[in-house]
């Protein structure tokens, strides 16, 4: 190993005694390891290599049924005093928690190798970007390591002997007796535990492979970990896609956008505008690390170095970027199988394959029920490969924030777009962001519940306190902070259809927030915030119902009025720690519905 560091070596070791493995491999982020990792995965049956000449170097990998997404009710922060992690989030006392994971850990990787991957999060040696060392008994682990954050040699030489870490330790808790023969997908869907300890930042993830329970760089270190070190060092961490926007005349703003899981940050983040001479590139698609620079701007950086993307629904018609992203060097879990050696998902072509195996290993043909790809199915793909990607993706000083967005799915209520009043105003939008749940975690698909800032699974510490957080980085003396809009491309019509077309077609969205950014779009004032009229929109070209586009905009006082009572009751549940600002926002908001009612009546 190419280390000094002795907290980590000491570490290391103190892992190994507890978990005892086989073999300890440091990983390097190599090809040669890469390669071995599949050859070792491939080997014993778990993931299959791709036709070398459809997807170059890049594998196919099925999951179990109980292992295919987040598990909200088995994750935790376990901060010294319950109302640090607030009612949103399980908790369990630290001390309690370490006697469970200590009898979870011992022996646990009996049989396997333990992997350090030592990683950054953010451009190696950015003054933004954070180090890592993240331990698993897991393979498949490692390889998606290799794609999502920056990994191996480089980071240990960064560290120093001396440098600081957040030290993440994953099992999949399966060890393996002499002779045992392994499971294609180990793991242990009964003792699942996803936990983060925020004052000593550490993680310890056991029972899972998949996504966001196993890759502890993402959502357990760049948000919940993150999110209590940008509360303590005044910054933001943020489940936020970056885009940059160009318009015609080369003028550029940046974009932020937060959306709940599997609601578009993706699509958003590398659209193909259907607005002639606007341009849209990525800077990245989950996660969104912010801080305030001399001039009093927010700059952002993404922490990843790659997409763990929805894959059900990409296709070149409503994601060419994300496709192209994955035409090589890339890793599909949970897609089906198609006879010569590709992937294949919902929507990817008009028409379906003939004949698949699905994502739990069964012949599929269109004649099936069940979907042949899994809702939740991801690729894994190097962000370097997105055509769209940025120039500037990985300076490290980031880019000037002018705009965020918050959305989620909304089949009513909640009108296209809308512009908040001013920095408090944004906030309280953010808090009251309700979104119907998602395949992305376990829960009850479609079913309505509050996500603020979409960030209700990855907040690692009260949520009140968070939006107070938010509140006083809008105080910063100084600070030239970015407008803040509220969207949603999930309305719905009387006939349960999206009335808007998504997608690309977002592109003229964008420009009315890019135009409000310099000034030159108008905006009404409503109860709800300021917004566009219909022919402030451009909507040229776009065919679309009229009723459906009259309605884009509509401001439901009556919906907005009922939505009120369930959100004070939500913020009855934060008790003292509740900003009292946002208790003043909803009054005010309530006036001006009220108002707004009295005049049409
Ligand atoms: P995570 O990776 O889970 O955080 O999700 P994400 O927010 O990046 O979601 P993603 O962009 O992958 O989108 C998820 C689903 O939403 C896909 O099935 C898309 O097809 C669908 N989707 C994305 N954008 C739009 C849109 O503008 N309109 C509609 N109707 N669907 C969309
Ligand atoms: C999400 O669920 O928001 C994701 C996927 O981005 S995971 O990495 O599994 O959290
Ligand atoms: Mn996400």
């Amino acid at each position: 190993m190419a280390t000094a560091n002795k907290n980590l070596l000491t570490w290391v070791d103190d892992m190994a005694a507890l978990c005892q493995p086989e073999n300890i491999v440091w990983c390097d982020g190599s090809k040669e390891e890469w390669s071995n990792m599949w050859d070792i995965l491939v080997k014993s049956g778990t993931a299959k290599k791709l036709d070398e000449h459809k997807r170059p170097n890049s594998y196919y990998i099925r999951s179990v049924p109980a292992d295919v997404a987040r598990v909200e009710d088995r994750t935790y922060i376990c901060s010294e005093k319950e109302e640090d992690a607030g009612p949103t989030n399980n908790w369990c006392e630290p001390a309690k928690m370490r006697t469970t994971l200590k009898a979870l850990f011992s022996g646990c990787m009996k049989g396997r190798t333990l992997y350090v991957i030592p990683f950054s999060m953010g451009p190696i040696g950015s003054k933004i970007a954070q180090i890592g060392v993240q331990i698993t008994d897991s393979p498949y682990v490692v390889t998606n390591m290799h794609i999502m954050a920056r990994v191996g040699d480089k980071v240990l030489d960064v560290l120093g002997a001396d440098g600081d870490f957040v030290p993440c330790v994953h099992s999949v808790g399966v060890p393996l007796a002499a002779g045992d023969k392994d499971a294609p997908w180990p793991c242990n869907p009964d003792n699942r535990y996803i936990v983060h300890y925020p004052e000593t930042r550490e993680i310890w993830s056991f029972g899972s492979g998949y996504g966001g329970n196993a890759l502890l760089g993402k959502k357990c270190f760049a948000l919940r970990i993150a999110s209590t070190m940008a509360r303590d060092e005044g910054w933001m961490a943020e489940h936020m896609l970056i885009l940059k926007l160009t318009n015609p005349e080369g003028a550029v703003k940046y974009v932020a956008g937060a959306f709940p899981s599997a609601c578009g940050k993706t699509n958003l983040a590398m659209l193909t505008p259907t607005i002639p001479g606007w341009k849209v590139e990525t800077i990245g698609d989950d996660i969104c690390w912010m801080k305030f620079g001399d001039d009093g701007q927010l700059y952002a950086i993404n922490p990843e170095a790659g997409f763990f993307g929805v894959a059900p629904g990409t296709s070149m018609q409503s994601n060419a970027n994300a496709m192209l992203s994955m035409t090589e060097n890339s890793i599909f879990t949970n897609v089906a199988e198609t006879d010569d050696g590709d992937v294949w998902w919902e929507d990817m072509t008009d028409e379906p394959p003939a004949h698949l195996v699905d994502w739990k290993g069964k012949d599929w043909t269109p004649d099936s029920n069940a979907p042949a790809a899994h809702p939740n199915a991801r690729f894994t793909a190097p962000a370097a490969q997105c055509p769209v990607i940025a120039d500037e993706w990985e300076d490290p000083k980031g880019v000037p924030i002018s705009a965020i967005l918050f959305g989620g799915r909304r089949a009513t209520v909640v009108p296209l777009v809308t512009e908040a009043l001013n920095w408090k105003h944004g906030t309280f939008i953010g808090t009251i962001i309700a979104s119907e749940m998602t395949a992305a975690a376990f829960g009850k698909i479609g079913k309505l519940r509050r996500d603020p800032m979409a960030m209700l699974p990855f907040c690692g510490y009260n949520m009140a306190d968070y939006w107070n957080h938010w509140l006083e980085i809008g105080q910063k003396e100084g600070a030239k902070l970015p407008k803040i809009f509220y969207v949603n491309w999930f309305r719905k019509n009387d006939k349960g259809k999206f009335m808007w077309p998504g997608f690309g077609e977002n592109s003229r969205v964008l420009k009315w927030v890019f135009e409000r950014c310099t000034g030159k779009a108008k905006a009404i004032d409503t109860a709800i915030g300021k917004m566009p009229t219909l022919d402030g929109l451009d909507l040229e070209g776009l065919e679309m119902d009229e009723v459906d586009k009259a309605n884009l905009l509509r401001v439901d006082t009556d919906g907005w009025l009922q939505e009120l009572p369930g959100i004070e009751k939500y913020y009855a549940r934060f008790g003292n720690h509740l900003p009292k600002e946002l208790t003043k926002q909803v009054e005010d908001l309530r006036r001006r519905l009220e108002s707004a009612k009295k005049a049409v009546a």
